[in-house]
């Protein structure tokens, strides 16, 4: 399987500039789509669903260019919308069923596929109560179902994890692990932990840009020996967040911990210490830090 992206852009209506020449290669595995609110990534999926074209750019699938066929992926595409909706009147079984009809599937296979489907996402025992009364999360493992249904080649997933509960989150990423063989999953989130156990390689966006594409480790090299802490005293902290980049500050007896990156070299305060980098903090770093340098230009 591949997916090849060349420059990329999208304007839409009123002038936003949502992607910025986006150019990305990608095979079999899956690939965690990582940015802040309103980077560009439903943008992105959504130009691979084949549901919107891009103003400028391409996109193969296989070589075929697909803004030109775009059929021929749709027969092997599964698509998860950010906002996905449900028919509110109908069971997981009768939905799955009616989807698995205009996609041209019926007959026994599709029944026991529909069935097994609705056991991996954990609602066999509701399969016949009416989606209304289902939770976000319950809904949200509906649309997990009907995205494998095809037993699609290509899988993109705008935010799957959304409004999942922990258990459900792991079910999930063994699902998706489970998904062997030639297959290429795109999954987007704003949360580095929901994608980071099982993307093989991440690419961040921000404000339409691509900042990187990589495998995590690779990712998280990028600010190993940079990341520390320190225990700041009340008074400290506004003008040290004025001066440092911190990731993240939490309420201590008599003061602050702060969480902060340091590539000067030189210690930013007397009780810094040097902590074991994440990647959260390469994330962080890769968003503040080229937004930064971007805004001087
Ligand atoms: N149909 C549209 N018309 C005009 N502007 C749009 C449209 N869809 C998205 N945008 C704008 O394009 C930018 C990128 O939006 P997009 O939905 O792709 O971001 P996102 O990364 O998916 O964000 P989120 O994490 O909030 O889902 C935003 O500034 C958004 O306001
Ligand atoms: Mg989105």
């Amino acid at each position: 399987m591949r997916l090849s992206i060349k420059n990329i852009s999208k304007e839409y209506a009123g002038g936003k500039l949502a992607l910025r020449n986006i150019s990305l290669e990608q095979q079999n595995g899956i690939l965690g789509l990582l940015g802040p609110n309103g980077a560009g990534k439903s943008s992105l999926m959504r130009i691979l669903a084949t549901i919107t074209q891009p103003t400028a750019g391409s996109v193969h699938w296989e070589g075929i260019d697909i803004l030109k066929n775009p059929n021929a992926l749709r027969r092997v595409l599964g698509y998860l919308p950010q906002d996905f909706g449900v028919y509110p009147n109908l069971s997981p079984q009768e939905f799955l069923t009616y989807l698995a009809a205009i996609k041209g599937m019926s007959g026994r296979a599709t029944r026991q596929r529909i069935e097994a489907l609705l056991e991996e996402v954990n609602l066999t025992e509701v399969r016949h109560q009416p989606i209304r009364t289902f939770s976000g999360g319950m809904r949200q493992r509906i649309g997990i179902a009907q995205v494998l249904l095809n037993d699609p080649r290509l899988i993109i997933m705008d935010e799957p994890t959304v409004g999942l509960d922990p258990e459900e989150r792991v079910r999930f990423r063994n699902l998706l692990s489970q998904l062997s063989g030639e297959r290429l999953v795109i999954l987007s989130s704003h949360i580095v932990s929901d994608i980071e156990t099982i993307a093989s390689s991440i690419a961040i966006i921000n404000g339409g840009s691509l900042l990187q594409h990589n495998y995590p480790h690779e990712i998280l090299q990028g600010v190993e020996g940079k990341v520390y802490e320190a225990l700041l005293e009340e008074a400290e902290l506004k003008d040290f967040a004025s001066r440092q980049q911190i990731i993240h500050t939490m309420r201590r007896q008599g003061g602050w911990m702060a969480r902060y990156l340091n590539a000067s070299g030189l210690p930013a305060h007397s009780t810094e210490t040097p902590v074991r980098a994440t990647l959260e903090d390469a994330y962080l770093w890769q968003v503040s830090h080229k937004a930064k340098a971007s805004a001087y230009v």
